[in-house]
């Protein structure tokens, strides 16, 4: 029988040694993402920022508190879901991940879904969403609209963080995350 929860720190123990990219040198701490291995949701963001790097979580500090509005509109509670990044490092100056970087770090995230085998997976942003599908998306259209890959429902979501831009805000998110669990 396969020892998910060991399974789950391995991955964790490979990314804190993880050297595969330049990334690794201008880290503090890793961020490997939180949460049950027995989630049945998780949440994917880009990448991690400043904040994350230094205390090694997902979604904490400014944006982590828009998050946390969103996920208890939607009558979610954080520690049911998984959390985690399409990069488990921080980009410098949250530069947007670059090709090599998404390429050396999906395993990671592949892997992780692997262990966890979500029902739902919500992409936050089009990067998330485009490494998860290999597919080109116009967010402003499409976000809401579920695809199904190997039994799992990837569902692209606007990012909290570009929360201002966003026509109709916070509400848009949490219909869309509503609409879809
Ligand atoms: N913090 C994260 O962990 N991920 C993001 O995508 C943005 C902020």
């Amino acid at each position: 029988m396969v020892d998910y929860k060991n399974k789950i720190q391995e991955i964790r123990t490979n990314i804190q040694n993880c050297h595969l990219c330049e990334l690794h040198k201008t880290r503090d701490i890793t961020v490997p993402g939180e949460g049950p291995i027995s989630s049945t949701i998780m949440f994917i963001g880009e990448a991690p920022g400043k904040i994350n790097n230094e205390v090694g979580l997902p979604f904490v500090g400014h944006g982590g508190k828009i998050f946390d509005k969103i996920l208890s509109l939607c009558g979610i509670e954080r520690k049911s879901i998984f959390i985690t990044n399409i990069l488990k490092c921080w980009p410098p100056e949250n530069k947007k991940p670059k090709t090599k970087e998404i390429q050396y770090c999906k395993k990671y995230l592949f892997d992780q879904i692997e262990v966890i085998k979500p029902k739902i997976i919500f992409a936050l942003g089009t990067t998330a969403y485009e490494t998860l599908t290999n597919k080109k998306i116009k967010i402003k259209k499409e976000h809401g609209i579920p695809i199904i890959i190997n039994n799992i429902k990837i569902v692209p979501i606007f990012h909290p963080n570009g929360i201002r831009y966003i026509k109709g805000g916070i509400k848009t998110i949490v219909e869309d995350i509503v609409k879809n669990i």
